[in-house]
């Protein structure tokens, strides 16, 4: 049977670079976004790089634990067993601690700690089954250091990096790795209208292939953190 992974936020930057790395390693993927259309066009793209994977798609706002726990729920009644779950979807908005909405901290929140939260413990009874797994948590070099317009989301990414070291302390005496990725400024769409050169940024494919080689050690070691920076450093 081959190898299954879920990834949130699969359609875009990061995420989209991790589906088409694991779908090109041969593994059958359930992916997450809220919008159905790029789902199909994702899984038509990434069944013409492997025709033989399986792709499940499903929207899910991960913000809403209840959309969580029901799309675990579906995927849990059609797979028997996971070895990957990368806790990949979240969004960044500017501001500061201050002036910031009110609702800036409950949202960023919601979709950068919850989601991962309430993934993470609707999935382990399918990973418990396969015995072994390996869950990936994108937290940011945010989650070490906070930086000026950063506020909600820097709190957020703190609280994620928080989560993932439970999660480790919890998981150390199965065989259930956990690693937190911190990573710097990676392209995506979240960078389009920053000006930003994308030449002088992590590729989502460097992110995507650090996973796909945190996720092949062998049994006994696994990588706690992944901190990723631009060769020039922080921008
Ligand atoms: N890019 C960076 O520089 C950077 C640096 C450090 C950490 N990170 C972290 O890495 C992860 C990926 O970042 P990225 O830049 O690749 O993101 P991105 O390009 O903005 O893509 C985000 C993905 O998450 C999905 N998403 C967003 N909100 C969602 C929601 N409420 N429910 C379901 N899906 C949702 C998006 O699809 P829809 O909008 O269609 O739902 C999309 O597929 C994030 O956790 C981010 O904080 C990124």
């Amino acid at each position: 049977m081959r190898p299954k992974a879920v990834i949130t936020g699969a359609t875009k930057g990061i995420g989209r670079a991790v589906a088409f790395k694991l779908v090109q390693e041969g593994y059958d993927l359930a992916v997450c976004s809220r919008n159905q259309q790029d789902l199909e066009d994702l899984k038509q793209e990434l069944h013409r790089l492997n025709p033989v994977s399986e792709v499940w798609i499903r929207t899910c706002d991960v913000s809403k634990p209840e959309q969580v726990k029901a799309w675990c729920g579906e995927l849990s009644a059609h797979w028997s067993k996971l070895e990957i779950l990368v806790n990949n979807a979240g969004l960044f908005y500017p501001g500061s601690v201050l002036t910031e909405p009110d609702e800036a901290l409950p949202h960023q929140l919601g979709v950068n700690l919850y989601s991962a939260y309430h993934f993470t413990r609707s999935l382990i009874p399918l990973i418990r089954r396969n015995a072994s797994g390996h869950i990936f948590n994108l937290c940011s070099i945010a989650s070490k250091t906070a930086y000026g317009n950063g506020g909600a989301y820097t709190i957020s990414k703190f609280a994620v990096y928080g989560f993932s070291q439970c999660l480790r302390e919890e998981l150390k005496p199965t065989d259930i790795k956990v690693t937190a990725v911190l990573p710097g400024a990676t392209w995506s769409d979240s960078w389009k209208d920053s000006g930003h050169d994308p030449e002088e940024m992590i590729r989502p494919e460097d992110i995507a292939e650090l996973i796909w080689t945190c996720s092949r050690l062998s049994k006994v070691a696994v990588v706690e953190e992944l901190v990723v920076r631009p060769q020039g450093g922080d921008l």
